[in-house]
């Protein structure tokens, strides 16, 4: 399904791409070339200065389905780098792509919902040639130190018509996501630290259940099942 009805809406500059895709039915993207506010998972802010990647898309689902929706932008994100830019990059539970050990990009997911429907927003944000500031820069990297050339317009388009195609994968073959989610993991069989609202240890992640959840064995052997939360590779 290339180039599958998504329409997408340019801006020079947003205070966050989510924010404003909360007055976009679904079928619509919304980017911007800076973001004043950008969000993060947790409330945390989202460094969002000129040069990246900052999009959110918006697709309509039944409730139930609204988890995968993550794990497949997660996946068009790592395909669209392989296919552009034959990069090795990885999914750290739950939506984080890794090069180099370093986060590259993140995804932030907030929903509306609606009976049993929800529209969901998928915000989407890519080191690709903004600078990383210094205090980020253990933990975040970019396309451009990396030595890749980036046409943001390009990857962007390469996205939404990658996210169509696997969106449709999905529709034919529902556990394709949790399938290829597993193959491009950086998180299972890793030794992690676990840092949740209530409880913090340490375990390997095992596995992901059929709704997302990360598995952790603890040193204890028992499993634990994260729904939210941070991991560290321990
Ligand atoms: C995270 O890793 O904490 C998620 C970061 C998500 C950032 C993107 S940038 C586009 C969209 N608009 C936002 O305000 N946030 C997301």
């Amino acid at each position: 399904m290339r180039n599958a009805g998504f329409n997408i809406h340019r801006f020079d500059s947003l205070d966050s791409t989510n924010a404003k895709a909360k007055r976009y039915p679904p079928g619509n993207v919304i980017v911007a070339k800076e973001q004043t506010k950008g969000r993060g998972r947790f409330k945390r802010e989202w460094n969002s200065s000129k040069g990246g990647v900052y999009m959110s898309i918006i697709v309509g689902v039944e409730i139930k389905k609204a988890k995968f929706l993550t794990l497949l932008a997660a996946i068009a994100v790592q395909h669209s780098l392989v296919k552009l830019y034959n990069i090795d990059a990885k999914i750290k539970w739950p939506n984080d792509i890794m090069l180099n050990d370093k986060k590259l990009c993140g995804i932030l997911t907030e929903s509306q919902v609606s009976g049993q429907e929800a529209k969901m927003i998928i915000g989407i944000g890519i080191n690709t040639n903004n600078i990383i500031r210094s205090e980020l820069s253990a933990i975040a990297i970019s396309l451009h130190e990396s030595g890749f050339d980036v046409d943001n317009e390009e990857l962007i388009r390469e996205l939404v018509d990658e996210f169509s195609d696997l969106y449709e994968k999905a529709h034919d073959d529902p556990q394709f996501v949790l399938k290829e989610w597993k193959r491009l993991s950086y998180t299972l069989g890793k030794r992690v630290h676990v840092l949740t609202q209530q409880d913090e240890f340490f375990g390997y992640a095992v596995d992901i259940d059929d709704e997302c959840n990360l598995i952790i064995e603890k040193d204890d052997g028992k499993k634990e099942r994260i729904v939210e939360g941070d991991i560290f590779t321990a």
